[in-house]
């Protein structure tokens, strides 16, 4: 018989009160159904990491959907619920949710009537996961709370840092693990096990990413890119040979410098006050890009699926980036307000890549200026009052509002009346759209 092992301990330790609250009441509302629950995948790996972990996964062995129900009335939230999966997720207003799983073997169909699911051992669910370290639960009924639940060892994977597969075919079932191999052994310092290496290389080699659709690719791809450190994964999926899957246009060591200085280049401009962009993969995807030519950089945007705002922060970055770079680096009689207005023209999510290549000390000098004097000459006007003048949103909003700011570094504007002036003028001599007013229904 194995020891049983409790970590109640070390979830109190890792996670905060709102979540050990959260996973409380499921044990109660479980039992009271007569279900077991549990927590299970990511959350339990970095508990016994000592690192906070969010995301809650629930298993529970019997009516998923119906343990949805009952733990929202408890804790709040809306309930979506996918009955032919036997899922639901709980979602929050403030877009926090909790996924919820029926354990279960398979299921069967019957005509003419709901799918009717048989409901199965946890054993089972965590079966069908990536790795032994993302494969353990955690019992959350009061009587067994906090009893880990390690069918494939992960407790011993995670303490040898061994990232390992639970059976041959994970890598030819979902191909995604691949990228998530090499994630999580590069975020947590540890390495993918000999057998499990071989998996990889044999997938690789019989080509099974080319199976993979562009939307799960990049799925993986943007996780990768919004790491902490994502350049030592990058160099990984080259090794492995999943690079060319990724980006087959654009060749590894040519931009490997430039992603190896991103780390570097991050620091030091947070350092200059430059606000982290929201989207934190998009500086390392400009890195990787910004070599290539129009066309070839908007059929990748276009391949993963890439939004307008984003598409043109890219295509900008490659237009504007080489003039830029070479104006910065010529010593001299560039005025700071020429300077400014071409560093304006890139998108703040290019600092970092451009800050990689600039070379001589002068240049990346001028460079601090010009961001300083971008940021205090910002416009006090926004978005919002151009809706409040109403214009239809749209491309047309940032054109604007860099007018405002190019017209606020000549000295043109400087009072807020000012700015709404001037861009009303803008507005109008570049014919933006209004928003329509909603035509009365007729009546029938
Ligand atoms: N999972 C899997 N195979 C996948 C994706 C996910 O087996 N291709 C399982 C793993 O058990 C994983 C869980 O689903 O732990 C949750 O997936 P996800 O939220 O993507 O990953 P996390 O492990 O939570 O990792 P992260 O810390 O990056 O969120």
């Amino acid at each position: 018989s194995t020891k049983i092992t409790n970590i109640k301990p070390d979830m109190q330790r890792a996670l905060p009160s709102r979540i050990m609250s959260l996973l409380t009441k499921a044990g109660q509302v479980a039992e009271r159904l007569g279900y077991q629950v549990y927590a299970v995948g990511g959350l339990v790996r970095d508990v016994m990491l000592k690192v906070e972990n969010l995301d809650v996964d629930l298993v529970v062995e019997g009516n998923g959907i119906e343990m949805a129900y009952e733990l929202s009335k408890e804790i709040g939230g809306r309930v979506r619920p996918h009955e032919k999966f036997g899922t639901a997720e709980i979602v929050f207003p403030d877009g926090y949710w909790v996924d919820v799983v029926t354990a279960r073997v398979e299921y069967y169909e019957y005509p003419a009537a709901l799918p009717q699911v048989e409901q199965s051992t946890l054993r089972h669910d965590l079966y069908r996961r990536d790795f032994t370290i993302n494969a353990m639960a955690v019992a959350l009924n009061p009587n067994r709370f906090g009893e880990l639940v390690d069918y494939f060892n992960g407790r011993e994977d995670l303490e040898i840092g061994a990232i390992r597969v639970l059976h041959n075919l994970s890598f030819i079932e979902d191909p995604t693990r691949i990228l998530r191999a090499v994630r999580f052994e590069q975020r947590y310092d540890m390495a993918i096990e000999p057998q499990t290496m071989r998996l990889i290389k044999e997938a690789v080699r019989e080509k099974v990413l080319s199976r993979l659709s562009n939307e799960r690719m990049w799925g993986e791809l943007k996780s990768i890119l919004d790491e902490a450190d994502p350049e030592h994964m990058l160099d990984r999926l080259d090794e492995l040979g999943v690079w060319d899957y990724l980006f087959p246009e654009i060749t590894f060591w040519e931009v490997q410098y430039v992603i190896s200085e991103m780390p570097q280049a991050l620091m030091i401009l947070r350092n200059w006050g430059w606000a982290e962009p929201a989207e934190k993969w998009l500086p390392y995807f400009l890195g990787i890009l910004h070599l290539t030519n129009q066309e070839t950089a908007y059929q990748i945007c276009q391949r993963y699926n890439l939004g307008r705002r984003q598409t043109d922060k890219v295509l900008d970055t490659i237009a504007n980036g080489r003039i830029a770079l070479k104006r910065l680096s010529t010593e001299g009689d560039v005025p700071l307000s020429e300077l400014t207005k071409i560093v304006q023209t890139l998108p703040r999510e290019a600092y970092p890549l451009f800050l990689t290549l600039l070379e001589d000390k002068n240049a990346i000098r001028r460079f601090r200026m010009v961001m300083e004097s971008v940021h205090k000459n910002k416009p006090v006007i926004n978005g919002k009052d151009i809706r409040a003048m109403g214009y239809q949103p749209g491309p047309m909003y940032r054109r604007a509002l860099d007018a405002v700011w190019r017209a606020r570094l000549d000295g043109l504007v400087s009072t807020r009346e000012e700015e709404l002036e001037y861009i009303r003028a803008y507005l109008e001599q570049n014919n933006a759209p209004k928003i329509q007013p909603k035509q009365p229904k007729p009546a029938d």
